[in-house]
């Protein structure tokens, strides 16, 4: 097993309410799981996720990665475990725009020790394979939508993450890309990664392994019709 959320809470407060988010969650995932989480907007997905991806902290509620207790107050061992651990990819690709595609895809390199032409081959491989490497020196604006989310993926996989975190990753696409990147991500997950998808989209739920609803601020493991 890589993660276990045990009766995870998420309040957003402001002076004058609070919003629950989640409210006691409870979720294993296996190592190489490409698992699709739905539910309406609103639902809390993207909260799980980010959960997930150590970028948030939770209100309460135990998160176990590889059985370690992951410490949402520890700011330094956390942004850590974000950079060994997880890649993220988002619905409007989240590039930089002054940055070139290798740039951008170079980045999560930055911090590791790396040298630059270690950094060229890995950069050069890893958009080879998402069929971009004729568009290396070019900017974010030059390409199309479906080109620019997979950058995204090159640049979510190109550390090797152990878990990949999929926002409504093929919300903004057309079909043709949605299938490249579904089945970019199926191919990961074949290779042992493991792949949490948000999303509301009950074709791309049927090409996981399993899926799960959020409602009611909690999750629920239902048939998909
Ligand atoms: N930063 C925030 N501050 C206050 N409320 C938030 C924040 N982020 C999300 N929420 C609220 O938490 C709930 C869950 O949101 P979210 O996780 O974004 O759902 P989903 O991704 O399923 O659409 C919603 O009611 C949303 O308005
Ligand atoms: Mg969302």
């Amino acid at each position: 097993m890589l993660i276990e959320l045990i009766d995870i809470r998420k309040y957003y407060d402001s002076k004058r309410y609070r919003v629950v988010a989640l409210d006691g969650v409870d979720l294993k995932i296996d190592k190489g799981e490409l698992l699709a989480i739905m539910g309406k907007s609103g639902c809390g997905k993207s909260t799980l996720l980010h959960i997930l991806g150590g970028l948030i902290g939770t209100s309460d509620g135990t998160y176990l990665y590889q059985g370690e207790t992951v410490d949402f107050k520890n700011k330094r061992k956390l942004a850590e475990f974000r950079r060994n651990n997880v890649g993220f990819i988002v619905q409007d690709f989240a590039l930089i725009k002054e940055k070139t595609i290798y740039d951008n895809v170079e980045l999560p390199l930055n911090t590791r020790n790396l040298s630059k032409l270690k950094r060229k081959e890995m950069v050069n491989e890893m958009l080879e394979k998402v069929g971009l490497e004729d568009k290396i020196w070019r900017y974010p604006y030059e390409l199309s939508g479906g080109e620019q989310q997979r950058v995204a993926i090159a640049r979510a996989l190109i550390h090797n993450p152990k878990l990949i975190l999929a926002d409504e990753p093929t919300g903004s696409l057309d079909d043709e890309n949605q299938i490249i990147i579904l089945k970019m991500l199926k191919e990961v997950a074949r290779k042992g990664t493991t792949v949490v998808i948000a999303t509301h989209d009950i074709a791309i739920a049927r090409e996981c392994n399993r899926y799960l609803y959020i409602s009611d601020r909690k999750i629920r493991e239902t048939e998909l019709l």
